[in-house]
C-alpha cells in the first residue's frame, strides 16, 4: 500500500483521497485552508456529496485519512502526490495555471524520496510536461520525479459512485514503470483502464467532457426546433437514445449545462483550437447554444409579462446548477435571477440544499402559491409530485411536462 499526499481538498482531491484511503493507502490531504483542514479533520465534509462524509469518518477513525496544513511533512513523507488544485478560467478562455504551477513547486522544494507526482486538476495538453519541467528546475534533492497523468472524470453529486464504479481510469504516462505503479494503485476498484502517452491522456478529458457537452447543445437545439414545430423532445429523445451509437444519456434538453466543468473545459478546448489553428467549430458553438437556451427562456418569461416584469413575483423552483449538489457555480438561476430582478421582478426560490441566497424562501409552497409564474430551473426528483397549475409553470427542464 502506498503513502500519498493530495494537494488542494476541492471536489476531486478529497474524493480521490477519500476514494484512496477506502482501499486501503495511507493518504493525507493538504490544503493552505485552516479553517477547511480543521473542518475537515472532523469528517465532515465542506461540499455536499452524498455519501462522502461517511466514508471520511470511517477512514479517519481507521487512521488511513488525514487532513493537514503542513506540507512540508506531508510531501516528504508521501512516495506519490497527487495535484488536484483547481484550473479556473482565464480572461481569454484559457486555463489559469497558477495554483498548479506553485503545487509543482512545492512538490520540488519539499520531496526527500523518489516520487510519482499525479496531476489529477484538468488541465491543457501539455501541462504534465511543464508540471516535470517546473519540478526538474526547482528539485534540491537528487531523487527520481516521475510525471503521470490520470484526468478525473467524476460527476458533482455522483462522486462516490462514479469513483467506483467509473466507465474508465485514464492513465498517461512517458515512463512505464510509472505508469504501472498507478495502476496497480487503481487496481482494487476493478475498472478498465486506458494507458497512454501525457498529452493523449490529457486530451481526453477535454474531449469527452467537450461531446458531452455538445450533445446536450443538440439535444436543446431540437428542443427549440420541436417546440416550434409541435414535436415532442423527450420522445424524440428516447427515440434517438435507443440506437445504442447514440445513447439516451446527456439527452435531457433543458437551460443548458451549468457547473465547475463543461462552462470552463469547453472555453479551454476552444481556445486551444485557436491558438493551434485547428479550430473545434462544434464546441464554440455548442458553447453558444448552450448560453442562447437561457436567453430563450427568460424571453419566454418577458413575452408572457408583454415585456414589463415591474413588480411581478417569480417562484423559481431549484437553484444549483443540477440536483443533488449545493453548486451555485455557472447555475442558469444566478443568470435569471439577475436578468429579472434587473427588470424590477421580485424572484422567491426554494432548492432543497442551496439556502443561503436572499431570494431563498423555506418553502416550496411559498414558490407556488404567492407567485405570478413559477420557473422550474432545477430538476430536483422532490419537485416531481409537486401539483403546478399548467398555465403557471415554466419548466425549464422538461421535467414536469409529459
Ligand atoms: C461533468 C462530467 O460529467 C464529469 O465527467 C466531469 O468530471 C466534470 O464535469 P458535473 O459538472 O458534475 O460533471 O455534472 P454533469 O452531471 O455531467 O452535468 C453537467 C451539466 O450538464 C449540468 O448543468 C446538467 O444540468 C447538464 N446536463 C446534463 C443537461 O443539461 N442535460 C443532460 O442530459 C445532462
Amino acid at each position: 500500500m502506498s503513502n500519498i499526499a493530495i494537494i488542494g481538498t476541492g471536489y476531486v482531491g478529497l474524493v480521490t483521497g477519500v476514494v484512496l484511503s477506502e482501499i486501503g493507502n495511507t493518504v493525507t490531504c493538504i490544503d493552505i485552508d485552516e479553517n477547511k483542514v480543521r473542518i475537515l479533520q472532523r469528517g465532515q465534509s465542506p461540499i455536499y456529496e452524498p455519501g462522502l462524509d461517511e466514508l471520511m469518518v470511517k477512514n479517519i477513525d481507521a487512521k488511513r485519512l488525514f487532513f493537514t496544513t503542513n506540507h512540508k511533512e506531508a510531501l516528504a513523507n508521501s512516495n506519490i502526490i497527487f495535484i488536484a488544485v483547481g484550473t479556473p478560467q482565464s480572461e481569454s478562455g484559457a486555463a489559469d495555471l497558477t495554483y498548479i504551477k506553485q503545487a509543482a513547486k512545492d512538490i520540488a522544494l519539499n520531496i526527500v524520496k523518489d516520487t510519482i507526482v499525479v496531476v489529477k486538476s484538468t488541465v491543457p495538453v501539455g501541462t504534465n510536461d511543464l508540471v516535470e519541467s517546473i519540478i526538474k528546475e526547482h528539485l534540491i534533492t537528487n531523487r527520481k520525479v516521475d510525471v503521470v497523468s490520470n484526468p478525473e472524470f467524476l460527476r458533482e453529486g455522483h462522486a462516490i459512485q462514479d469513483t467506483f464504479y467509473g466507465d474508465r481510469i485514464v492513465i498517461g504516462a512517458e515512463n512505464n514503470e510509472a505508469g504501472n505503479t498507478i495502476k496497480k494503485l487503481f487496481k482494487p476498484l476493478n475498472l478498465p483502464i486506458v494507458q497512454t502517452n501525457r498529452r493523449s491522456a490529457e486530451m481526453i478529458k477535454y474531449a469527452a467532457n467537450a461531446f458531452l457537452a455538445v450533445k446536450i447543445s443538440y439535444i436543446n437545439e431540437i428542443a427549440n426546433l420541436c417546440e416550434a414545430m409541435d414535436a415532442n423532445v423527450l420522445d424524440v429523445a428516447e427515440g434517438m437514445g435507443l440506437d445504442h451509437r447514440i445513447g439516451r444519456a446527456f439527452l435531457n434538453p433543458g437551460l443548458g449545462y451549468g457547473g465547475s466543468c463543461f462552462p470552463k473545459d469547453t472555453e479551454a478546448i476552444a481556445y486551444l483550437g485557436r491558438e493551434y489553428c485547428a479550430p473545434l467549430t462544434i464546441v464554440e458553438n455548442a458553447i453558444k447554444a448552450n448560453f442562447r437556451q437561457r436567453e430563450i427562456f427568460l424571453q419566454k418569461v418577458l413575452n408572457y409579462f408583454d415585456g414589463n416584469l415591474e413588480g411581478k413575483i417569480i417562484g423559481m423552483l431549484g437553484l444549483s446548477f443540477k440536483p443533488n449538489t449545493d453548486d451555485l457555480r455557472e447555475a442558469p438561476s444566478v443568470y435569471l435571477i439577475e436578468e429579472l430582478e434587473k427588470r424590477g421582478a421580485i424572484v422567491k426560490a426554494y432548492d432543497p440544499v442551496v439556502k443561503h441566497l436572499p431570494q431563498c424562501v423555506e418553502h416550496f409552497d411559498e414558490v407556488i402559491n404567492n407567485s405570478n409564474i413559477v420557473l422550474l430551473v432545477t430538476e430536483w426528483e422532490e419537485f416531481k409530485s409537486l401539483e403546478i397549475p399548467a398555465n403557471k409553470l415554466f419548466d425549464g427542464r422538461y421535467f414536469l411536462k409529459k
